[in-house]
């Protein structure tokens, strides 16, 4: 059987660093036999977590009639969901994080929906390195994420691009992509 991935790309910038990567994920996963769909978030009008707590009774999904509500299905469709988001303030993007937050109407008294799905981390930003650049900050976030839901951490790439298509000159960290959705569309 085929893995299906979903990308969520959480930059605003629809032909950046993290599209290109993404770009490079999905022609590997293709590759080694993968469906592919990726998901530009900042295209989408998703509303923040209201904490109405309505989805907390059983069955009854998240209240808010928005864009997120076509992202529910496509999420537990997958086999694995990659989190593609540049680091903004030593975090996420809001657009990433306004996502993941909605994720809380996934929770029902059977589990998490997500668990024992694979989820990966694709990450760039503009300063040199992981500490400096705040990117441990994010690894840690998307971490306790996946144990707290029972998501398995599959693979993490990041790296240094600043400005649109810097990325384009790092022929590692593309590479590193590509490989990511090879390993990701392989079997368990
Ligand atoms: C509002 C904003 C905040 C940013 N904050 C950080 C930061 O905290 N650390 C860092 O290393 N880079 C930071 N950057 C740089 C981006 O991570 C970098 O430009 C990255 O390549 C953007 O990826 P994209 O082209 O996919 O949007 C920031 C950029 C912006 C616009």
């Amino acid at each position: 059987m085929s893995k299906t991935i979903l990308i969520l790309n959480g930059s605003p910038r629809e032909k950046g660093n993290t599209a290109i990567l993404s770009k490079q994920l999905t022609a590997g996963a293709i590759e080694a036999g993968a469906e592919v769909e990726s998901v530009y978030l900042h295209g989408l009008d998703i509303r923040p977590c209201d904490a109405c707590e309505f989805c907390q009774k059983d069955g009854n999904g998240c209240v808010i009639n928005d864009d997120m509500q076509p992202v529910y299905p496509k999420m537990r469709a997958s086999d694995v969901i990659v989190i593609a988001s540049p680091v903004y303030w030593f975090s996420l993007t809001a657009q990433t994080k306004l996502c993941i937050d909605r994720w809380y109407a996934m929770e029902t008294s059977g589990g998490f929906e997500l668990a024992g799905k694979t989820l990966a981390l694709l990450m760039v930003y503009g300063d040199t390195d992981l500490y400096t650049s705040g990117g441990i900050t994010v690894i840690y976030t998307i971490e306790s994420i996946c144990r707290y839901v029972g998501m398995e951490v599959a693979g993490i790439v990041h790296g240094t691009a600043m400005n649109i298509g810097d990325v384009e000159n790092n022929p590692v960290f593309l590479e590193q992509a590509y490989q990511l959705g090879k390993k990701l569309a392989s079997p368990a």
